[in-house]
């Protein structure tokens, strides 16, 4: 029997290439640092059965017109807003993600970003190394106190709620703003649910685990930058156009917030002139959230095994649209 065929968009770790080597005939682009461009990855897909794709390759009309036989596209990501589903899904295809197997190392590195930003902690760093620290001094560098003050999560997933979690050892007071409301969680954790204006004029330091979506897009915005305190400190490692960058910006230059910890932006990799890049109160990272090795690794084994259980005619542990399923 011929084997199904797949194609990878990246070098991904060797024990995930395996897994689906094992049951397909695998090609893939071999650079770990770029994406495939996609002039190439048009030309791969007439022939496949399966996608393995990452968040930097875009899966739209245009790419699965030319994909006739396609049954499976396996995003490596828990995001999938570089995917249209529903056009997957009038073509019964099959969309997975990879969500639970990175939810703590991102709660992590949310935390690592309130710190950080409420701290300094980059600052700091860049001060030091300049030769610019000469002696001891009372309020240099003094940021934020996390221990007590009151998080306010816009998002309470599975990443929010890891994210609370972690507060509560910081004896933070926690409340949270999400469309659905989860006394579950309220109770479990001892945290408040508020309106979403609200979780912006109470917090201290803020942080947004929210997907992607039309309703998402520039979710915080200048209005929200204005309800929130001057002594605010914001933290988006969920997607860049949740938050209107430009916003974001004149926020923090104007001294309207204290600072902010920013993982993920409106356009990636960020442009050298980003006005962001030039403020010292914003600490910045190259959408690395997930990125422990463990974490990464499976994430990427995780996307081979929802790839291979569509292919095999099984059930994916992680379909993101499960009604292609029911036949
Ligand atoms: C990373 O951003 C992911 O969605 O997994």
């Amino acid at each position: 029997m011929t084997k199904p065929r797949v194609y990878i968009t990246r070098k991904i770790p060797e024990e995930a290439v395996k897994i689906v080597r094992d049951a397909a005939e695998v090609r893939n682009w071999e650079r770990e640092d770029i994406p495939v461009p996609r002039e190439t990855l048009l030309r791969e897909v007439p022939r496949l059965d399966g996608l393995l794709s990452l968040l930097t390759d875009r899966v739209d009309d245009e790419l699965m017109d030319l994909a006739p036989d396609l049954k499976i596209v396996s995003n490596l990501a828990v995001g999938f807003d570089n995917i249209d589903v529903p056009a997957a899904t009038r073509r019964r295809i099959v969309v997975t993600n990879t969500p639970d197997v990175l939810t703590e190392t991102v709660a992590d590195f949310a935390f690592c970003l309130l710190l950080a930003a409420g701290r300094r902690l980059v600052a700091g760093d860049a001060y030091v190394r300049a030769g610019k620290w000469k002696t001891w001094a009372l309020m240099l560098l003094a940021g934020q106190d996390l221990y007590g003050a009151t998080l306010g999560l816009i998002g309470l997933g599975r990443i929010g709620s890891a994210v609370a979690r972690r507060a509560k050892g910081f004896e933070m007071r926690v409340i949270y703003y999400d469309p659905y409301r989860r006394e579950d969680i309220e109770k479990q954790l001892g945290i408040e649910y508020r309106e979403m204006n609200e979780v912006l004029r109470e917090a201290d330091f803020i942080s947004v685990h929210v997907p992607l979506m039309e309703s998402t897009r520039h979710l915080i915005s200048h209005d929200q930058f204005r309800l929130m305190k001057k002594t605010a400190v914001f933290v988006n490692t969920s997607r860049g156009p949740v938050v209107d960058q430009r916003a974001l910006a004149e926020a923090l230059q104007a001294r309207q917030i204290f600072a902010a910890g920013i993982d993920v932006f409106e356009k990636e990799p960020v442009p050298d002139d980003e006005p962001l890049l030039k403020l010292d109160n914003v600490v910045v990272a190259p959408h690395i959230a997930s990125a422990s090795v463990p974490t990464r690794v499976r994430m990427a084994t995780l996307a081979a095994e929802n790839l291979v259980a569509v292919l095999q005619g099984k059930r994916p542990p992680n379909p993101v649209n499960p009604e292609v399923l029911e036949r």
